[in-house]
């Protein structure tokens, strides 16, 4: 039987989702995870643990793991583990992508270089460093502008600025959080700030899977709340999209000529596009990518999506690195999720309205990811949501109207 091993830090919510994947394809599965498993020893392969913070030496693990167990694909369920899943998988002489590529997706000035050198659609950028006085550059710019730092995700430390003010408290809120990051996680932190022209438009997500350099689309979610900032919290993502035809071509279009441009080959996509409105004075040049990650959606979004005979991202995914054929035709009913945002600072003490919002017609599913008593922080400090609402209906329009509607059912207690 062919064995998989999936590389899923412990913190992850996707581990089950993958591993009843694996198990309906069939595959022996092997759990990479960074938390020493205490059933490892007896586990026959079913677990591995790996030091994700060393790169080197996870690889050496893998290595040494594959003679006793050899290993037909390994994927990474996220991005902190695309680097060590690319490597190894080269070593191994798996399907991989470069490991270069898989740095680019994991550090935004990066991509932005590259996307920038490829002539594609891209927001004017510049770099600040931590230490850097940001008042004399404040007065240099152009409002408004999207401060982030250059690895993190969830939209965490995200701002938009309107005006030198702005920018200022912009970046030491940022600084705040990568140095409490650092000091917290003991994380490498990257000591530097993107700083990026605001783009205006409409967002839409492109699930998808890259085979042999060729985007397969799985999914185009539009996300009907506006994200015009000073924040940026995801909430709601529908798909089918309503776009048009024509935008919807030219999404998919610029979605696969930025995967070439920063060389993604094989495996899982998950790209954000901005869709500037057309002005007539000035040369339209269509969707602008905002983000590429070589991994699937995040949380547990990819729930939201389901394939014809009952086939999930996961199957989807795992067939692919598997080098099967994938059968990427989605069921016929519009789907949506909606992403919980933290309101403020403080305990989760309680959740109302479960029960009224999960009776809510045309909701699959609901679950509130945050234990009850933990500490939940707002962006743009914090990187979790509450949980998430799942939805199906005939259209995009009833799917959004029923996210809104279990929404409104639910009352959080956070003091
Ligand atoms: N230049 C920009 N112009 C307009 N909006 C932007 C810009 N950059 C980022 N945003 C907004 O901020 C959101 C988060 O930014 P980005 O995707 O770069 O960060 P992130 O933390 O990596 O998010 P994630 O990893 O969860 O996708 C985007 O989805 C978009 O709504
Ligand atoms: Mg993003």
């Amino acid at each position: 039987m062919p064995r998989l091993l999936l590389l899923i830090p412990s913190t992850s919510y996707r581990v089950s989702d993958f591993v009843s994947s694996a198990h309906r394809l069939g595959v022996d599965v092997t759990v990479g995870s960074n938390e020493a498993q205490v059933l490892e020893s007896i586990s026959n392969g079913g677990t591995i643990s790996i030091d994700f913070k060393e790169t080197k030496l996870a690889i050496s693990t893998i290595e040494k793991f594959n003679k006793k167990y050899p290993v037909n694909a390994i994927v990474a369920v996220d991005d902190m583990t695309g680097i060590i899943a690319a490597k190894a998988s080269k070593r191994l002489g798996l399907l991989h992508n470069s490991p270069e590529t898989i740095r680019l997706t994991g550090n935004k000035l990066l991509l932005r270089q590259k996307l920038y050198q490829n002539d594609l659609p891209s927001p004017t950028f510049q770099k600040i460093k931590l230490h850097d006085n940001p008042r004399a550059l404040s007065s240099k710019l152009n409002y408004p502008c999207v401060l982030k730092p250059l690895n993190l995700s969830a939209s965490q430390g995200v701002i938009r600025a309107n005006n030198t003010q702005e920018f200022i408290v912009a970046f030491k809120k940022i600084k705040k959080i990568l140095l409490n990051l650092k000091m917290k996680y003991e994380t490498k932190i990257l000591p530097e700030i993107l700083i990026e022209e605001y783009i205006e438009g409409e967002e839409v997500a492109l699930e998808g899977v890259m085979i042999n350099g060729k985007l397969t689309t799985l999914a185009i979610f539009d996300k009907p709340d506006p994200l015009e900032g000073p924040y940026f919290e995801e909430t709601i993502y529908v798909t089918p999209s309503r776009k048009s035809e024509e935008t919807q071509y030219l999404i998919k279009n610029m979605a696969e000529q930025a995967a070439n441009a920063i060389g993604l080959k094989e495996g899982p996509v998950h790209i954000e596009l901005r869709i500037p409105p057309k002005k007539e004075s000035t040369n339209d040049k269509g969707p602008c990518v905002i983000e590429i990650a070589a991994r699937s959606i995040g949380g547990l979004c990819s729930r939201s999506l389901e394939f014809i005979d009952g086939l999930t991202l996961e199957d989807i995914i795992l067939n692919h690195a598997l080098g099967k054929p994938i059968l990427p035709e989605r069921e016929k009913l519009s789907s949506g999720v909606m992403m919980i945002p933290i309101p403020k600072a403080g305990v989760l003490e309680r959740v109302d309205g479960i029960l009224e919002a999960q009776a809510t017609k045309g909701v699959k599913d609901l679950t509130i990811t945050i234990p009850i008593g933990s500490n939940v922080l707002p962006l743009p400090e914090g990187n979790k949501y509450l949980g998430f609402i799942f939805a199906k209906d005939k259209t995009p329009q009833l799917v959004e109207h029923i996210l809104r509607e279990a929404f409104s059912r639910l009352r959080f207690i956070i003091n």
